[in-house]
């Protein structure tokens, strides 16, 4: 399948909503922990197939801010998980020439968790290939928040009118500022919904959801599966369908 995808026109940012690995372990009758477990493979797979094909941003919703309200259990092993596999991924990361970055409230996370992603952020800081972002501690209520107190406080200081702010200094003081905008998000566990994920940024983003896929079974076909069908759409941006041809054909 993935000979079919044309690799002149792929999305440069995909994000991906990693959802159903309570239900993937609830349906054989084990614990909701041993899905987030078996989350890492579908994690590498995606990572690995985004950088093999050459998209440059791949933005993975980790950890939302709602999920802080699940059972302290709950939360304590995913952050237990998030530092184990941060470390234990670090080499393949550094092979794979993966650049590892987070957006959301960092400071919210354990101490040890911080340290762990720090680390890793500056070991692979110089790498040159896929932009991997884990969104943790995220929502995008929160960043669009976070944002306008920062333009807030440049207002207060004097160096920016209110009349000034526009889209783009709105861009740049979110936390994904110097990313582009999302082209194409995913989300496994068939519900259809984007749970406070990055809202400003997936302003024109084309939305695949998978109907009958729980995040731990995520291999590299689904994500040609998806480019593919991005890749037959057309995005039209508010314009005409003939607009669009007109200047393809160009
Ligand atoms: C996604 O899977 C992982 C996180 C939100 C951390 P879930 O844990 O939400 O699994 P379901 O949706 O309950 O099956
Ligand atoms: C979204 O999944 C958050 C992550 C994948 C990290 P949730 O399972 O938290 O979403 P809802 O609550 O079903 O909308
Ligand atoms: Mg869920």
């Amino acid at each position: 399948m993935k000979e079919l995808i044309d690799t002149g026109n792929l999305p440069k940012h995909i994000a991906v909503i990693m959802d159903g690995n309570g239900r993937w372990a609830q349906n054989q009758g084990a614990a909701r922990i041993f899905g987030h477990r078996n989350a890492i493979q579908a994690v590498r797979e995606v990572t690995e197939g985004c950088a093999e094909l050459g998209v440059s941003f791949l933005t993975l919703y980790a950890f939302s801010t709602e999920n802080w309200a699940r059972p302290e259990f709950e939360v304590r092993a995913l952050m237990e998980l998030l530092v184990q596999s941060i470390r234990n991924e670090l080499p393949t990361m550094l092979k794979n020439n993966v650049r590892l970055d987070t957006i959301g409230d960092i400071n919210s996370l354990p101490g040890r968790c911080q340290r762990q992603l720090a680390e890793a952020i500056e070991e692979t800081k110089h790498n040159t290939g896929l932009n991997l972002i884990l969104a943790l501690g995220y929502s995008g209520k929160w960043d669009i928040v976070q944002a306008t107190k920062k333009l807030a406080e440049e207002v207060q200081k004097g160096v920016l009118a209110p009349g000034e702010i526009n889209e783009e200094l709105m861009a740049a003081s979110l936390s994904t500022k110097d990313r582009p905008e999302v082209d194409l998000m995913l989300r496994t566990g068939g519900d259809h919904r984007i749970s406070n994920f990055l809202l400003w940024q997936l302003a024109y983003a084309e939305l695949y959801f998978y109907e009958d896929l729980f995040w731990p079974d995520f291999r590299r076909e689904h994500l040609y599966e998806a480019i593919m069908a991005y890749q037959n759409r057309e995005r039209r941006f508010g314009k005409t369908g003939e607009q669009i041809k007109a200047n393809s054909a160009k």
